[in-house]
């Protein structure tokens, strides 16, 4: 797959393990730990063929409102994951983030997570993001935040507010917007995820539970999302392959 028509920076909103346990007839948590490998399958392809940045939406600000035993578990799971896949993430070159409002996290799990983002952070591969307690509104709004002592404070003038001043203030700051927001389970929206980020990003849908996600489902909205730049391509290049 040539480097230059794969997106540097794909987002996946994985949704879909309730359902999938439902199904299953199991209980909630399982779809959750099942999701695990649809996660580590994803990892694995986008070093494979060369995507910088990785986000995955793992849990929101509204997630909070769950059952107390789901969120609870979801905590543990979070954990476990992180301690046991944080060797393996180390060695294929990929450096941990997160975004969103770690401040609400137990303190065990914050501990954890930014033991690992620590560990990897020198890693120059893959930059793996995770959105945990993660809205976009929260996000925008605490940039405004900000932005306003700044300017209460006589730091900066309104006008010299602009796009890229206000990025510096996002949780994403840094990195490239996504060309590319996948959403699993059939579900078509955004829930609160990248508003700002998503302005110019091609939507990928599918039907596929999170948990029977694998690289060939990964690879399809890839070919999707080359097709469409093909379709509306910038450059006379793009447009030349297409006859
Ligand atoms: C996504 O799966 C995982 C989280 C939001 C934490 P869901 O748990 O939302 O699964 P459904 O939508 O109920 O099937
Ligand atoms: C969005 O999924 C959040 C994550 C995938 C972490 P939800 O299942 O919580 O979203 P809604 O409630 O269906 O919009
Ligand atoms: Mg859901």
């Amino acid at each position: 797959m040539g480097e230059q028509k794969v997106p540097r920076h794909v987002a996946v909103i994985m949704d879909g393990n309730g359902r999938w346990a439902k199904k299953a007839g199991l209980n909630r948590i399982f779809g959750h730990k099942a999701g695990t490998r649809a996660v580590k399958d994803t990892v694995e392809i986008c070093g494979e063929i060369g995507i910088k940045y990785l986000t995955l939406y793992a849990f929101s600000t509204e997630n909070w409102s769950r059952p107390s035993d789901e969120v609870s578990s979801l905590m543990s799971l979070l954990v476990e994951q992180i301690i046991k896949e944080t060797p393996n993430l180390d060695k294929n070159n990929v450096a941990l983030k997160a975004i969103g409002d770690l401040s609400s996290f137990p303190e065990n799990v914050a501990d954890k997570l930014n033991q690992a983002i620590r560990f990897t952070s020198k890693n120059t591969g893959l930059t793996l993001t995770l959105a945990l307690s993660y809205s976009s509104r929260w996000e925008i709004m605490e940039a405004v935040r900000k932005i306003a002592k700044k300017a209460a404070a006589g730091e900066i003038k309104p006008e010299d507010i602009g796009e890229k001043f206000l990025e510096q203030y996002l949780t994403t700051f840094g990195m490239p917007d996504p060309e590319l927001i996948i959403r699993t389970s059939g579900e078509q929206r955004l829930s609160n995820f990248l508003l700002w980020q998503a302005a110019y990003s091609e939507f990928y849908f599918t039907p596929v539970l999170w948990p029977d996600f694998r690289k060939k489902d990964f690879l399809d909205a890839i070919e999707e999302y080359r097709n469409r730049e093909r379709r509306f391509g910038k450059t006379s290049e793009q447009i030349g392959q297409k006859s």
